[in-house]
């Protein structure tokens, strides 16, 4: 069987032969002479338009059908008179392989994003899903791709781990106790001995650390996982679960890492748009109502995909965490967050430099080393690191790296200045014990770039059963 995408990828070289077609009914306009089916199956953006004339011998047939029916159609295909498609067919006979009710959610009028995440195993059968999904599978592909290229080894960093060092948020608990009888010691504390691991242990924020153990070895690794996050997030970027690509490099310095960020973000760009034109085509044309219904994009911006071309074409623009408060500091604009050195930066200052100073992604770097974690190398001032964020418009950091502290005495030194205990990460200190090297590496939220490219303005919008505060349905 031939899906969509196949029929159309041959087109016009299948007028006059007869096929078969399998989808779900889009729409269909019915009248007594004949009636207008229009079909997807998912593989493409593109529907069909099927002709069915009342003198096909299970004609009835089609009067049963509705939008979200699942048919089998075989018909002929011929050149299309529409606008759009260059084929469509002619049906010889029809069969119904699941129907729906009145109570099926998706009819044709417009629905709410909001609706839409209610019933979000429903959701792959709408058009705007289809087209996320697949070019999230395009940007999946596009990752490993680019690294692949670039000779780097893929590691699968564990999901469950007993560090709690990164410090980058809060932790899911993993654990086989009896949440009835929770065993503890004499002093009061959890007893974690008879746990399932014989100590405590959580679900990872991050697998920098072990990649790093990777690297010094491997020269260039990266890792493409789950990673959860438990603080208390109800924002527009926040999820509790997400998925991070993680690359890790031996032997460079920030200024490497940045220029590995920007070239990977414009290689994820330039992929969706050459291999997912009709996608990004059509969430570009998606209808924006305000005020409820189908938001507005992202970027609230009609030439989205023209601002991804130039982006794809330009440089990052590079600025220190210094120069970048002062700007916000001096913008003619108040903000909720303060702007003064040493001064978290927030989604708000973030927002303000991509969208509007400089209206486009921008590499922030060398930030204050007390917001900052443990293991980023220190500059020769003392206060800052070598830090660096990448901010896009609409959604503020799609990525967070840094160069690493390679220097024993120096990590020691930066563990007991955060409070950590250094004998829970011996094995990371081993790795600047023995052939110790300058290294590096980032992180970027997959679902925060697919964000930014789709142009999408819910992150849950951009994962299929999205884990938020109070929700795990599906
Ligand atoms: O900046 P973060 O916390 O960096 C790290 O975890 C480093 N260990 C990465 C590394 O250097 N290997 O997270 C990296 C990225 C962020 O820039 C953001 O895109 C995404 O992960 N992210 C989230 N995405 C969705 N929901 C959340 N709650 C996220 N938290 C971080
Ligand atoms: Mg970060």
């Amino acid at each position: 069987m031939q899906s969509l995408k196949e029929i159309f990828t041959q087109g016009e070289d299948l007028i006059g032969k007869s096929i078969t077609a399998l989808g779900w009914i889009r729409s269909v306009r019915k009248s007594k002479a004949f009636s207008f089916i229009v079909l997807n199956d998912g593989s493409t953006q593109n529907n069909l338009q099927i002709i069915a004339d009342q003198d096909i011998s299970d004609y009835e047939i089609v009067s049963t059908m509705m939008t979200g029916t699942s048919v089998k159609i075989t018909g002929k295909i011929v050149a299309s008179g529409g606008q759009g498609q260059s084929i469509e067919m002619q049906a010889e006979s029809v069969e119904v392989i699941g129907q729906v009710d009145e109570d099926f959610p998706l009819q044709k009028k417009a629905t709410s994003m909001e609706f839409l995440r209610d019933v979000s195993h429903l959701r792959a059968r709408t058009q705007t899903f289809g087209a996320i999904w697949r070019i999230g599978h395009a940007l999946q592909f596009a990752t490993h791709e680019f690294f692949n290229n670039k000779g780097f080894v893929n590691i699968h960093t564990p999901i469950i781990t007993a560090l709690d060092a990164e410090g980058a948020g809060d932790m899911f608990k993993v654990s086989t106790m009896d949440f009835a009888r929770i065993p503890t010691s004499d002093k009061g504390e959890v007893d974690f001995s008879d746990d399932y691991f014989g100590e405590e242990t959580t679900l990872t924020v991050s697998g920098q650390l072990q990649a790093e153990s990777m690297v010094i070895g491997l020269g260039k690794v990266y890792t493409f996982g789950p990673t959860f996050r438990s603080e208390n997030s109800n924002t527009k970027r926040h999820l509790a679960e997400f998925w991070m690509v993680e690359p890790e490099m031996a032997f460079v310095d920030l200024e490497d890492v940045a220029d590995l960020a920007a070239e990977y973000v414009k290689y994820l760009i330039s992929y969706a748009l050459k291999n997912c034109a009709d996608e990004m085509e059509f969430l570009n044309r998606r209808p924006r109502i305000k005020g409820g219904k189908l938001g507005p994009s992202i970027n609230e911006k009609e030439e989205h995909l023209e601002l991804l071309r130039q982006v794809a074409d330009s440089e990052f623009k590079r600025i220190s965490y210094t120069d970048a408060m002062k700007i916000c500091d001096e913008a003619d604009r108040e903000f909720e967050f303060p702007t003064s050195w040493g001064a978290e930066m927030q989604t708000e200052h973030e927002k303000y430099l991509a969208e509007e100073y400089f209206k486009g992604p921008v590499i922030v770097t060398d930030y204050p080393k007390d917001f900052k974690a443990f293991y980023m190398k220190k500059n020769e001032d003392g206060k800052t690191v070598r830090a660096m964020d990448v901010l896009v418009p609409g959604v503020g950091e799609i990525i967070g790296g840094a160069q690493r502290e390679d220097d024993l005495e120096k990590l020691k030194a930066a563990i007991a200045e955060k409070g950590m205990n250094a004998a829970d990460l011996d094995w990371y200190l081993d790795l600047r014990r023995w052939g110790s090297v300058p290294h590096g590496g980032f992180g970027l939220g997959f679902e925060r770039a697919l964000l930014y490219i789709t142009g999408m303005n819910n992150v849950r919008d951009v994962i299929p059963f999205p884990r938020t505060p109070k929700n795990a349905k599906f």
